[in-house]
């Protein structure tokens, strides 16, 4: 049970799907705050890649795991998370070290355990929207609020270079959905929108749509 008492609105999907840009645009207008639990995991990563240790190293992941201490927040609606202390930029989080270490790290299941447990702790305090790759299927079961914001691996492609990131997104949901530990799924009670041909601001529309009844 996840227990969440305020409103929690999970947003789920593929690498660049715009899930993101449209649940933080959402969060904004319902003036809740905005989680990327991606970001979360990224986090871990920049700070196992600062530790020298190997992503693809289980047992020293999980080591270093042990030694972490997270603080999960908040600035200006939107979450953030610090490492032992130390807070990392976004650009520190969004290259090509971290993209291409990310998938391996979140498919532990230790790693998975300490950021849900992190994830759900927001739900505690007020209102979220939080997406990633797990939130409506295991994070926040309850919450009647689902989506899974999809979009077509060409355009998907497109919104990356667009973005200027040289991303691996083909190899990251290959894995993300293929590990056993909380595979991105689209859950079943969730609404789905497929955003290739549609603006930001028309996914708002229909995930606004659903919310409001
Ligand atoms: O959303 P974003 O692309 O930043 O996520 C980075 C990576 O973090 C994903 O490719 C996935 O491996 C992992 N992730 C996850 N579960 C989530 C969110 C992200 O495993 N809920």
């Amino acid at each position: 049970m996840s227990g969440e008492t305020s409103l929690v609105i999970a947003i789920d999907g593929p690498a660049a799907s715009g899930k993101s840009t449209v649940a933080k645009q959402l969060a904004a207008e319902l003036q809740i705050v905005f989680v990327s639990s991606g970001g979360m995991y990224r986090a871990f990563t920049w700070w196992v890649l600062e530790n020298g240790v190997d992503p693809a190293d289980t047992v020293a992941v999980e080591a270093l795991l042990e030694k972490t201490v997270f603080q999960c927040g908040e600035e200006n609606n939107i979450g953030t998370i610090a490492v032992n202390g130390r807070l990392p930029e976004w650009k520190q989080l969004a290259n090509d070290r971290v993209n291409g270490g990310v998938s391996l790290v979140a498919a532990i299941p230790a790693v998975r355990l300490r950021l849900v447990d992190e994830q759900r702790a927001y739900a505690r305090k007020r209102g979220v929207v939080m997406e990633g790759r797990d939130i409506g299927s295991v994070v926040f079961p309850d919450t009647p609020y689902k989506f899974y914001i999809d979009a077509s691996p060409e355009v998907r492609e497109r919104r990356r270079r667009a973005e200027g990131i040289d991303d691996s997104i083909a190899a990251r949901d290959k894995m993300d959905s293929s590990r056993e530990a909380s595979p991105l799924v689209i859950p079943k009670d969730a609404t789905v929108v497929d955003s290739s041909h549609l603006t930001v601001e028309e996914v708002v529309e229909k995930v606004k749509e659903v919310i409001v009844g």
